[in-house]
């Protein structure tokens, strides 16, 4: 666990004191992903610097694991952390492999262990061993740099990782995949991990908690969720964009919004059947036909069931989509919008049906915790301005 307790850094400049962090206080839990963000110069990577001493505090305090770190020695202290420094920083004279395992070398492994050790790590990371171990940064993609930072920062196995814009230099395909390799790496590592990014998306999508800072100061720490829906102030508003409800779609599970009352017909069913259906159930366009073991065959329309005798075996049609229960509702909206519906039946790994989701019910779910500034009437109720 990361507790800053009024950590602070006054810079002297020729030009006078510059305040990069000004008391901050919040703590990260263990295994979870913290995400500083906010515009150039506000302060994120002298916090980072002050958690492995780097920069020395002007006051305040910075626990790991609730002892605090004045206590500890620097070696032993940066021993526990792994650092991804923002300008990637290889050394251009070593080898992937030597960069990889200078700390692993500095606690005095012997080659085999730390040769198997960057394998490893280079694997892990989707980089093949036998192509890459000896070869110069030079030789590297800025991307691929940016991985073996990674790797580098990983390779002592610390619990805690401070992470300085480790994706910047990645273009944005490549990007989005190594954050998803990142996430599924952390789901075992379950590290702690304290990550600056000047990018929101990525915030949002790497983040357990997201600290945004603003001029040195916190101005708000919340889950991702929590910060899209109530924005404490204007700066953080637009600094979240106006499309900041979309961005919450990504955040939540189908299976959160799922409705498990649907009903259904069988391919046996009379279309007459399939018309009273649609009524006992409220359907104003369609019913969905499953098969004995509850996967979708296709529809009836009401169009079909009120004009037409016969089976339902006889007159499907097809259903637009459907989604599954650990998709999200981004996934869900994009369906909805390609395929012009507004309803989905929703299926488990299976292909059975277990439910279903309405747009309705999607934008129900994001609007009730949703706020704007102008839902803060009277002063009491005013939000803290910058
Ligand atoms: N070593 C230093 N000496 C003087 N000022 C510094 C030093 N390091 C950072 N600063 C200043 O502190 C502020 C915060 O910098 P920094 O933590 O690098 O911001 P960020 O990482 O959010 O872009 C900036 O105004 C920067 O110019
Ligand atoms: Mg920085």
């Amino acid at each position: 666990m990361i507790r800053l307790d009024n950590l602070t850094k006054v810079f002297d400049t020729p030009k006078g004191a510059v305040v990069a962090a000004d008391r901050i206080s919040m703590e990260v839990p263990p295994g979870e992903i913290c995400i500083l963000v906010g515009p150039s110069g506000c302060g994120k990577t002298t916090i980072l610097k002050m958690i492995n001493r780097i920069v020395q505090p002007t006051s305040g305090k910075v626990f790991l694991d609730g002892r605090d770190t004045m206590d500890m020695d620097t070696q032993e202290l940066r021993r526990g952390i792994g650092y991804v420094i923002q300008q990637i920083g290889l050394f251009p004279n070593m080898t992937i492999e030597e960069n990889i395992t200078v700390v692993p070398r500095l606690l005095g492994w012997d080659q085999a262990r730390y040769t198997e050790r960057a394998r490893e790590l280079l694997t892990m990371i989707n980089m093949k061993p036998d192509s890459f171990l000896k070869r110069y940064p030079s030789e590297l993609s800025g991307g691929q740099q940016q991985r073996i930072g990674v790797a580098r920062a990983l390779a002592a196995d610390p619990p805690v990782m401070l992470m300085d814009e480790p994706f910047s230099a990645i273009d944005p395909i490549n990007r989005a995949v190594i954050q998803d390799e990142f996430l599924s790496m952390q789901k075992e590592l379950r590290k702690t991990i304290m990550f600056v990014s000047h990018d929101i998306d990525e915030a949002i999508k790497m983040g357990d908690r997201i600290a945004v800072l603003r001029e040195g100061r916190l101005v708000q720490y919340d889950t991702p969720d929590d910060l899209l829906a109530a924005p404490r102030n204007a700066f953080i508003e637009s600094f979240l964009g106006e499309d900041r409800a979309f961005k919450r779609l990504s955040l939540v599970k189908v299976r959160e919004v799922v409705s498990d009352e649907i009903g259904t017909v069988t391919p046996g069913d009379t279309l007459k059947t399939a018309l009273e259906r649609m009524d006992d159930f409220g359907y104003q366009n369609a019913i969905l036909v499953v098969n004995s073991r509850h996967q979708p065959v296709g529809m009836i329309t009401r169009a079909v069931a009120r004009t037409t005798r016969g089976y339902c075996r006889d007159h499907l049609q097809n259903v637009p989509a459907t989604i599954g229960l650990d998709d999200n509702l981004h996934k869900a909206a994009s369906l909805m919008f390609g395929r012009d519906t507004v309803w989905l039946p929703c299926v488990d790994t299976t292909g059975r049906v277990r439910g279903q989701i309405t747009q309705r019910a999607m934008t129900h779910h994001l609007g009730s915790r949703f706020r704007t500034r102008e839902d803060d009437s009277g002063p009491s109720s005013m939000p803290a301005r910058e």
